[in-house]
């Protein structure tokens, strides 16, 4: 049977989720350093959650795990007055960015990150203003906080891509869909 007109555009895609407690800011960076090894280029990771949830010190753990596997130590300064920062990590171009002070989607146009999406690996801090120009294949992480003083962080992304990534993330496996 012919599939619907345009059905050959849908692709549907099932997204993966995985949570796991971070209790303190070192169980944050270790999972930064446990994802770095994992992204390639093209990948996205969007850092959702409130002021001082843990965005940038996830992103600085992710790229000095990349700088490090590369022989190099680089400070990493938090994109907040800079809006984007760059690193290159052998074949690599890193981009850490905070969107925090950008009023929406026609701002973050300006930035030109749409030229970053296909070839580097982008970590991107209120990515909220992005609208829906954030990358389909994107991985989210959302940190929320908690009333221990820790931090919960939730991991979703199209299983295709993620689903093999957050299992090895999770020490049990457990990865949702
Ligand atoms: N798992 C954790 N438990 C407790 N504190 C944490 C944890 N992870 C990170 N932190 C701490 O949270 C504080 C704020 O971190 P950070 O500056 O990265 O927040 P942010 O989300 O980037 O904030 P902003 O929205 O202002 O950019 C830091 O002092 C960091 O050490
Ligand atoms: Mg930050």
């Amino acid at each position: 049977m012919r599939p619907p007109a345009g059905a050959a555009k849908l692709r549907l895609v099932t997204d993966c989720t995985a949570t796991l407690a971070l209790a303190t800011p070192d169980e944050t960076t270790a999972l930064g350093r446990r994802l770095a090894p994992q992204l390639r280029p093209g990948d996205t990771l969007l850092l959702d959650g409130p002021i001082g949830a843990g965005k940038s010190h996830f992103a600085r753990a992710v790229i000095d795990a990349r700088l490090r596997a590369m022989g190099r130590r680089e400070d990493i300064p938090s994109p907040t007055y800079t809006l984007v920062q760059t690193y290159e990590a052998g074949d690599v171009t890193l981009i850490h960015a905070d969107l925090y002070r950008l009023a929406g989607p026609d701002d973050a146009a300006e930035l030109g990150l749409e030229d970053a999406w296909d070839a580097a690996i982008c970590l991107i801090e209120w990515p909220d203003r992005l609208g829906s120009d954030a990358p389909a294949g994107a991985l989210h992480l959302r940190l929320s906080l908690r009333p221990d003083g820790g931090r919960d962080a939730q991991l979703t992304g199209p299983a295709d891509r993620w689903r093999a990534v957050l299992s090895d993330l999770t020490t049990a496996g457990a990865v949702d869909a």
